[in-house]
This record gives C-alpha cells, sequence and structure tokens, in this order.
C-alpha cells in the first residue's frame, strides 16, 4: 500500500474485489444518504515543489513510485468511464501539483472531447499553486481547459516563503496573470489564513482579487496536515474571516448559494450598494456542507476516495491492470461510492486523521 504512514491507524482498502452485486451494474454514483457524485477529482500527481506547512514536512513525502501512478492512458479511460456510465460532468485535476504532471496538456486534450451521454462537454478545472502556470496557461487553454484555481494566502512575498518554504510569491502572480490573460476564466484564487501567520491579510486579500477580477474564496484549515497537529483552536474560522472582511466590505448573502438555514458561502461585495464582484468563504469544518458532497475522487495511484477524509479506499489500478473491463470498473466505482459516509465529523473527539495527506489525496 502506498499511503503514507502517518502512525495512524491503517488505511482499510475496501471494495477491492471488483462488485458483481446487480445493484451497481448500471446508473450514477449514487449514495446510501441520497447524493449523487458528479464532480470527479482526479489527482494527476502526489508530488509539489512546494513546501506549505500545513500540508508537507520541508523534505517532502515518500513520492508514490512512478509504476504505482496511474499513465496517461489510465487516467483518461478512467475518466472517460466516469464521463460515460458514471454521470460524472465535471472534471477537476488537482495533485500534489498538477502542473508537474508532464502530460497534463495531453489529458486535458483527451478529457475535453469526452461527452456525457446527452451530448454536453464535460467542464475541466485544474487546482493548481501557480509556480510555471505563466509558460503553461495559453497551452491549457489551447487544450480546453475552462478554467484554474490557484491557491494564494499571501501578498507579502516574505509570508509566501515561510508558508510554503520556497521563494516563488513573484511566480504565482505571474502565473494568475498568464491565467486571466488566456481566458482561463473566471480565475478563483482559494487562500488558508493560519493564526498568527497571515490571518490579518483577509481584507487585502479580498481588495487586490477584486482589482484583479479573481474570485477569492477562503477555506478552513482542515485536519489535513502532514503531522496531524492540527488543532481546531488554532483554525481561523470562517466567522472570523466574515467579520473581517464586514470591517471593510458590504457583503451580501448571495442569491441562491444559503444552505437551508445554514449562512451562505458566497457572498456578494457591495460597494456603494452596487455589486463590485464576489467572495467565498468555505467552512468546511464549522459549517461543514457533506450532506449536498457531490464529489467523488481519484487519487494518483488509481484509488476512489468518497471523501477527503476518507479511511478507506478502492482500488482500480489494479483492476485495471489485472484486466477488468469496464463495467467491472464501473460496478466497482459505483459500490465504492454507494458505502460513503455522511459526513467528516471533524468535530467529532473520535474523528479520525485521514491517512494519507492532502497532496496524496488531491484537494
Ligand atoms: N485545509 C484546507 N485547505 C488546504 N489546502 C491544503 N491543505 C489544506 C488544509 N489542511 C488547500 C491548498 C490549496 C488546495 C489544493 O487545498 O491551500 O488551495
Ligand atoms: Fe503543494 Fe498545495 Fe501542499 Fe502547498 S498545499 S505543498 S502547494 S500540494
Amino acid at each position: 500500500m502506498s499511503t503514507v504512514d502517518l502512525g495512524l491507524p491503517r488505511l482499510r482498502r475496501a471494495g477491492t474485489a471488483p462488485s458483481t452485486d446487480h445493484r451497481f451494474a448500471a446508473g450514477p454514483l449514487l449514495d446510501q444518504h441520497g447524493r449523487t457524485a458528479r464532480d470527479l477529482r482526479v489527482s494527476l500527481t502526489d508530488r509539489c515543489n512546494l513546501r506549505c506547512h500545513y500540508c508537507m514536512p520541508p523534505e517532502g513525502l515518500p513520492w508514490l513510485e512512478r509504476s504505482r501512478v496511474l499513465d496517461d492512458e489510465e487516467v483518461i479511460r478512467l475518466v472517460r468511464l466516469a464521463v460515460r456510465d458514471l454521470g460524472v460532468t465535471e472534471i477537476r485535476f488537482t495533485g500534489g501539483e498538477p502542473l508537474l504532471r508532464k502530460g497534463l496538456e495531453d489529458i486535458v486534450a483527451a478529457v475535453t472531447r469526452l461527452r456525457t451521454p446527452d451530448g454536453t462537454p464535460v467542464s475541466t478545472s485544474l487546482t493548481t499553486n501557480g509556480i510555471g502556470l505563466a509558460r503553461r496557461a495559453a497551452g491549457l487553454a489551447a487544450a480546453g481547459l475552462t478554467r484554474v484555481n490557484v491557491s494564494l494566502d499571501t501578498l507579502r512575498a516574505d509570508r509566501f516563503a515561510r508558508i510554503t518554504r520556497r521563494d516563488r510569491h513573484a511566480d504565482v502572480l505571474a502565473g494568475l496573470a498568464a491565467a486571466t490573460d488566456a481566458g482561463l476564466a473566471p480565475v478563483k484564487v482559494n487562500a488558508v489564513l493560519l493564526r498568527g501567520t497571515n490571518d490579518d491579510e483577509a481584507a487585502d486579500l479580498l481588495r487586490w482579487a477584486l482589482a484583479h477580477g479573481y474570485r477569492l474564496r477562503f477555506i478552513e484549515q482542515m485536519p489535513l496536515d502532514p503531522h496531524g497537529t492540527w488543532q481546531r483552536d488554532d483554525m481561523v474560522t470562517a466567522e472570523e474571516i466574515l467579520a473581517a472582511l464586514q470591517r471593510e466590505f458590504t457583503l451580501a448573502p448571495r442569491p441562491g448559494s444559503a444552505r437551508g438555514a445554514a449562512p451562505a458561502e458566497t457572498w456578494d461585495v457591495l460597494r456603494a450598494g452596487a455589486r463590485v464582484g464576489d467572495v467565498g468563504v468555505i467552512a468546511s469544518v464549522t459549517r461543514p456542507f457533506c450532506g449536498d458532497c457531490d464529489r467523488t475522487r481519484l487519487t494518483a495511484d488509481g484509488q476512489v476516495r468518497t471523501c477527503l477524509f476518507s479511511t478507506s479506499e478502492t482500488d482500480l489500478r489494479d483492476a485495471m491492470r489485472s484486466g477488468a473491463d469496464d463495467a467491472t470498473l464501473a460496478a466497482t466505482w459505483r459500490a465504492a461510492m454507494w458505502g460513503k459516509l455522511p459526513g467528516h465529523d471533524i468535530d467529532d473527539p473520535d474523528f479520525l486523521h485521514p491517512t494519507r495527506p492532502m497532496s496524496s489525496i488531491g484537494g
């Protein structure tokens, strides 16, 4: 098994035997809690060229051996299956850092050619740290990529170097500009605020994003750090972020983004009563949206994960390499999703830290 040993319970391998259960012979990716997965997140590598404190130790991680990582053909086969037979309509490429994947443009081009059974093209996006995007954005757009999500936690180069352990702030800014120029719109920026490091930057980041036409999303820090040292009290909460933004901006809940009785996740930013943009605050920990989750995940080594926080995975790579046909792979994927748990229970004292770090699961 290729999991990183975090001193945590070993990863259980669920459903490794291809499912022959007739319930999983056809249809989309349903689960027992009434959800349907339409959004596939595909990790293309577990490697990264940054070393963000909340994600990786300074020396990096024991990377997956090359032979364990799906090759381009294998990735394309599984994505094709998901789109053709499993109801998936949206593909997000993640990592590690997906720009480190050599065949990325070819994979994007192949996925762009896919159509859902009713003939609709799929939407494709890339979650990237932006390093190298300046050189690649135009090619990715030409390959058919729909849009990008760039991770950037700070506007200050010194802080960037401290958070990521690499002095590459300017590369990220150049990558963002290139994404806009290439028409990879809307360009989204993901930011994680860390107490005592960049938690004073919420309003600065929003002002900057509005000025550049980027759509900013703050994400609460989740317990996905390499050492399992995440503490709930250290996390900058959505409520704190909103309070900081409201000192400077007028925020109005975005029509349609209210989640039942829960507060909105996306807010219109108003200036002199006029809308000048929006901002997202993703309260994965304090206001989990698991009940509406429409995601399924494929790791770089070909394991289905039903959730970022899963403690089990379902193998498709070995099944595929030992000759499983598409119908068997699809049934195995459906059976895996059927077992998706209702939520992540981060707030539960018995919460189990996932057995892989974020970089090896895909953001
Ligand atoms: N909590 C929240 N977001 C995280 N990311 C990485 N680790 C965490 C975490 N523990 C973010 C990165 C990037 C995206 C891929 O996930 O900052 O925006
Ligand atoms: Fe790389 Fe993203 Fe992890 Fe930072 S958070 S080390 S950019 S994978």
